[in-house]
């Protein structure tokens, strides 16, 4: 069935099965392979975009569920406000190790500071406990978080 959904800004028509993943879509319809298939179960954060501005798993979103809503992907991420600070401190800190898990580390990160200009300890692991980094990289990752967050004033 096709599809027109909104990636980046971009509507975009798609043909593809009512069930067919975001993540799918993305990678594999569109070529954005910066989203990334970790578990496919909404267990490790890998696939994470923003849906209208709520961090998602794409891995679990089905095509049909989407309608009008506006996709941001790592792509377009440093469009915006929020995510330019996050990938700049994402490079100051040095976090990513193989980078794998580092797309959704970032989606998730962009949403908690664009809604909370001051997160907390608990508000950092409550918004990144769903993102798995094999490599360890937590520790910058809260550091990037929180010079993100300096930068918010
Ligand atoms: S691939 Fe979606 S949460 Fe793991
Ligand atoms: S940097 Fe390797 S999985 Fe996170």
């Amino acid at each position: 069935m096709a599809y027109t959904i909104k990636v980046n800004g971009v509507s975009h028509s798609v043909d593809v099965d009512d069930d067919t993943p975001l993540l799918w879509v993305l990678r594999d319809v569109l070529g954005m392979t910066g989203t990334k298939f970790g578990c496919g179960m909404a267990l490790c954060g890998a696939c994470t975009v923003h849906i209208d501005g709520a961090p998602t798993r794409s891995c679990i979103t089905t095509v049909d569920s989407i309608g009008t809503s506006a996709i941001t992907t790592i792509e377009a991420i440093g469009a915006t406000p929020a995510g330019a600070k996050i990938q700049k401190a994402w490079l100051d800190r040095e976090v990513p190790q193989c980078g794998y898990c580092q797309s959704g580390q970032i989606m998730s990160a962009a949403a908690l500071i664009a809604g909370n200009a001051h997160p907390t300890d608990a508000d950092i692991d409550d918004a990144m406990s769903g993102n798995i980094c094999r490599c360890g990289t937590y520790v910058r990752i809260r550091e990037a978080i929180k010079q993100a967050a300096q930068s918010n004033g």
